[in-house]
């Protein structure tokens, strides 16, 4: 095993909590890594936190790659995950596979996917070639179209044993980390107590063993950011005072300074 999934294995029995973020480019990757980020997901919320868009569905392959190569090279230590986009890889194991392939040449550690146990084949499959799969269970976003919104999972009796059954057969398909997404704490606990695996959660309460936020919801750069999601800084009113700064200082001629020659 890649040493550095091994080693969050390690700190999942030692209950040493890990920390990823999600980046979409060189310098968010890079503020990552130096700040002491474990991991950096290359996440189809691109198409929604960077291109604007109302859901994720719309990412291609193609700017996944292109995204994951630019985040792979500020990533440092961290481990890189990248998404699969909706489109890329539900036909089955081998389209899964070549889509796979794509984001590993992009640099990608690790590749994820939605989808709960009808995703099992596919993860073995691409487990037995090379690939090291994230399986990602509770709210899957690319299943927006079928929801109408995104809907909190797991939040009756049927739907929380069904998710557990899928993260069983999930992690004994060969994944090596599961999301869980926006499910009840005390589901999240559980599913993190029964598999070996480590769980990374977002909207999944404390008890998961590493915890995942859309970096421009932490930064405070979005407009709107997710209930469960905890701005640390309001980096868009740093950013639009300082351009508000600078709009006034062009207009008033104090930038540029005047030179000499
Ligand atoms: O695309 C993404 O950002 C994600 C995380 C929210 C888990 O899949
Ligand atoms: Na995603």
């Amino acid at each position: 095993m890649h040493k550095k999934i091994a080693r969050w294995v390690q700190d999942k029995k030692s209950g040493i909590k890990r920390a990823v973020v999600t980046a979409y480019d060189y310098p968010f990757a890079r503020l990552a890594a130096e700040a002491g980020v474990h991991g950096i997901l290359v996440g189809d919320s691109l198409g929604m936190v960077v291109g604007g868009g109302s859901d994720t569905l719309g990412v291609t392959l193609e700017q996944m790659a292109y995204h994951t190569g630019m985040v792979v090279r500020g990533a440092g230590d961290c481990l890189v995950f990248a998404d699969l986009p909706f489109g890329s890889y539900e036909k089955g194991p081998e389209q899964a596979w070549a889509a796979a392939v794509t984001l590993l040449r992009a640099g990608a550690d690790v590749v994820k996917l939605e989808g709960g146990a009808e995703m099992a084949s596919t993860v073995a499959f691409c487990t037995e070639r090379g690939i090291n799969i994230c399986a990602h269970i509770g709210l899957t976003p690319q299943r927006v179209r079928q929801w109408g919104s995104f809907q909190r999972q797991g939040t009756d009796a049927d739907s929380a044993r069904r998710l557990q059954a899928d993260a069983g057969a999930l992690a004994e398909a060969g994944a090596r980390f599961l999301v869980l997404e926006a499910v009840p704490d005390a589901l999240a606990a559980n599913i993190t107590r029964d598999i070996a695996i480590p769980t990374i959660g977002i909207g999944a309460g404390p008890d998961t063993d590493a915890q995942v936020l859309v970096i421009h919801d932490l930064l405070g750069l979005g407009t709107e950011s997710p209930p469960f999601a905890r701005r640390y800084i309001e980096g868009g009113r740093i950013m639009r005072d300082a351009l508000a700064e600078y709009v006034r200082e062009v207009g008033n001629s104090e930038f540029p300074p005047r030179r000499k020659r």
